[in-house]
C-alpha cells in the first residue's frame, strides 16, 4: 500500500518529491488554486474551525482522520488508489492488453477533453454553493456543506495532476483554465450547464447531491475502468470521498420528508397552504425539486446514441460503471433497444448497436441507483401512515439534451403538445413561487444540535460523535 506523504507541500501518494518538474509546476498552481478558494469558495467562514475529515490513506479501512480546521488550512492533496500490479484493460477493442501509464498519442486530444470537463464540474459546484452557509439550517449541515466543498475542491487536485502529469504544456493551460472559468459567468460560463444554475435554498442543495453529484459518481465509475491507469487510479479514490456527498443528499431529503410527516400528523392536514403556513415544506413541493433534479442530471450522460461514447467504449478510454458485471466486454456487433420520438408526436422503438448506446446504458444504471433512496423516502412516508408516493419522472421529461430534447411530455413520459405542457408545468416543476416559498423557510441555525423547523435532525452525528457536537466554531 502506497503511503501518504502528508508533509509535503501538496500531501500526495504519487512520490512527487521525486519528480522535481511536476513537484515545481503543481506548486505553481497551488497559491492561484488558493486564491480562487478564498475568492470563489464558501463565502466567510473562512477563520472558522470546522469538523473535517481529511485523507490520509487510500485503503478501503480507516483512510481519514478527522479534526478541527480552518477551510483555507485543509490539507488538499493527490491521492490515487493503489496500483493493481499486472492490470488489464477490461473491455473495448484493446481488451486484454496492458493498462497504460501514460496516454497514448491518438487519444491524447480526447482524453485531455474528459478529464477537463470532469475536472470542471468539481470547482464549479463549490462556486454554485459559496452563499449557502449563511442560511445553514444546523452546525451539523453547515459542516457537511464544507466538507462536500474542500472535497470537490480536491476532486479538481486530482484532474489537475493529471492535466500537470500527463499532457505537458496544454495540461498546465488547461488547469489554469479551470480557474478562470466560473459557475454563471456570463463571459466564462462553466463546461455544463447543470453547472451553471444558481443555488440558494437546501432542498436544491440536497437535491443536487443526490442526483447531480450521483451522475458524478457514475461517470467516475466509468473512468475507473479505464484503460489509461493514473485516471483509474485516481478516479476510484474520488468515489470514496463522493459516498459522503450522496449520502448528504439522501438523508437530507430523507429529513425534510420525516419533518413534514411529523407536522402532518400533528395538525391532520396533508393541505399544501397549511403545511406550508406550518413553516415545512409539502410533498407535492418536493416532488417538484426532484422532477426538476432529477431530469437536468440526465442530461449530463449525453445523448441516447453517440458515436463519441462508442468511441470511448472502442478505444478503453471510457468503460460502463462495474463493467465485470456485463457479459459482453466488447460488443462488437451487438443491438440494443432505445424508445425514441417519432416525429408525429409519439414514440417508436430504435435499434442500435451497443457501442453507441453506452451512454443510456449508463443512464439507466444511473437510474436504478436513484430509485433506491426514493423507495426509503416512500417507506419513511407510509411509516408515518400518508398514502402519497414520490416517484422518479420518465427519462423522457423536460430533456435538454439527446433525443427528446425539446420534445415535451408528463412526468410518466407519454408526449403531449407544447401548450398542454405549458399549461400544467406549474404541476410538475418548481414555479417561482415554490421556490420563494422554500428560500422564505432558508434562516441560518447555528446552536449545536438545533434545527431549523423545516428538518427533521438526523439519525446519528458525523464520526460517532453527538448531533448536537460543535460541528463548526462559529
Ligand atoms: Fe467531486
Ligand atoms: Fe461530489
Amino acid at each position: 500500500m502506497t503511503t501518504i506523504d502528508l508533509q509535503a507541500l501538496i500531501p500526495n501518494n504519487v512520490h512527487l518529491g521525486e519528480n522535481r518538474q511536476l513537484q515545481r509546476a503543481l506548486e505553481h498552481w497551488q497559491p492561484a488554486f488558493l486564491n480562487w478558494w478564498d475568492e470563489m469558495g464558501p463565502s466567510d467562514f473562512k477563520a472558522n474551525e470546522v469538523y473535517l475529515r481529511t485523507a490520509v490513506g487510500v485503503d478501503a479501512s480507516g483512510w481519514a482522520s478527522y479534526g478541527y480546521t480552518p477551510m483555507p488550512d485543509y490539507r488538499w492533496g493527490i491521492f490515487l488508489a493503489d496500483k493493481e500490479e499486472g492490470r488489464k484493460i477490461g473491455f473495448g477493442d484493446h481488451k486484454g492488453e496492458d493498462v497504460w501509464q501514460d496516454v497514448p498519442g491518438e487519444y491524447r486530444s480526447t482524453f485531455r477533453r474528459l478529464i477537463v470537463t470532469q475536472g470542471d464540474t468539481e470547482p464549479a459546484s463549490v462556486e454554485q454553493q459559496r452563499l449557502l452557509g449563511h442560511t445553514a439550517p444546523s452546525l451539523y449541515d453547515l459542516r457537511n456543506l464544507f466538507q462536500v466543498n474542500v472535497e470537490e475542491g480536491r476532486h479538481l487536485w486530482a484532474m489537475v495532476y493529471l492535466l500537470h502529469a500527463h499532457f505537458g504544456r496544454d495540461g498546465r493551460e488547461e488547469a489554469e483554465e479551470l480557474l478562470m472559468r466560473h459557475s454563471g459567468d456570463a463571459d466564462k460560463p462553466r463546461i455544463l450547464g447543470t453547472f451553471n444554475e444558481p443555488m440558494d435554498n437546501w432542498l436544491s442543495f440536497f437535491m443536487f447531491t443526490y442526483f447531480t453529484d450521483r451522475d458524478g459518481k457514475f461517470q467516475l465509475k466509468s473512468f475507473a475502468e479505464s484503460a489509461f491507469d493514473p485516471l483509474a487510479r485516481t478516479t476510484r479514490f474520488m468515489l470514496t470521498e463522493e459516498a459522503h456527498h450522496m449520502f448528504v443528499g439522501e438523508t437530507g431529503i430523507g429529513r425534510v420528508i420525516k419533518r413534514t410527516m411529523e407536522v402532518m400528523k400533528e395538525l391532520d392536514t396533508e393541505d399544501s397552504v397549511t403545511l406550508r403556513k406550518a413553516g415545512v415544506i409539502d410533498l407535492p413541493t418536493i416532488q417538484k425539486f426532484m422532477n426538476y433534479w432529477f431530469s437536468t442530471s440526465l442530461d449530463l450522460f449525453g445523448s441516447e446514441a453517440s458515436s463519441n461514447a462508442a468511441n470511448y467504449f472502442a478505444g478503453g478510454i471510457k468503460g460502463r460503471p462495474d463493467e465485470a458485471k456485463f457479459a459482453d466486454h466488447v460488443e462488437l456487433d451487438t443491438e440494443m433497444q432505445i424508445t425514441v420520438p417519432d416525429g408525429m408526436g409519439g414514440m417508436k422503438s430504435q435499434t442500435i448497436s451497443c457501442r453507441n448506446g453506452m451512454n443510456e446504458v449508463t443512464r439507466l444504471e444511473y437510474v436504478k441507483d436513484c430509485n433506491v433512496g426514493v423507495t426509503r423516502w416512500n417507506m419513511g412516508i407510509k411509516r408515518a401512515g400518508v398514502n402519497i408516493e414520490l416517484k422518479l419522472p420518465s427519462i423522457r421529461f423536460r430533456r435538454q439534451v439527446g433525443m427528446w430534447a425539446g420534445v415535451t411530455t408528463t412526468p410518466e413520459g407519454q408526449p403531449i403538445s407544447a401548450t398542454e405542457f405549458e399549461a400544467r408545468k406549474a404541476d410538475w416543476l418548481p414555479t417561482v413561487e415554490d421556490t420563494a416559498f422554500v428560500k422564505s423557510l432558508m434562516n441560518k441555525v447555528t446552536d449545536p444540535g438545533k434545527m431549523a423547523a423545516w428538518i427533521a435532525p438526523p439519525d446519528r452525528g458525523i464520526n460517532a460523535q453527538a448531533v448536537a457536537y460543535e460541528y463548526v466554531r462559529l
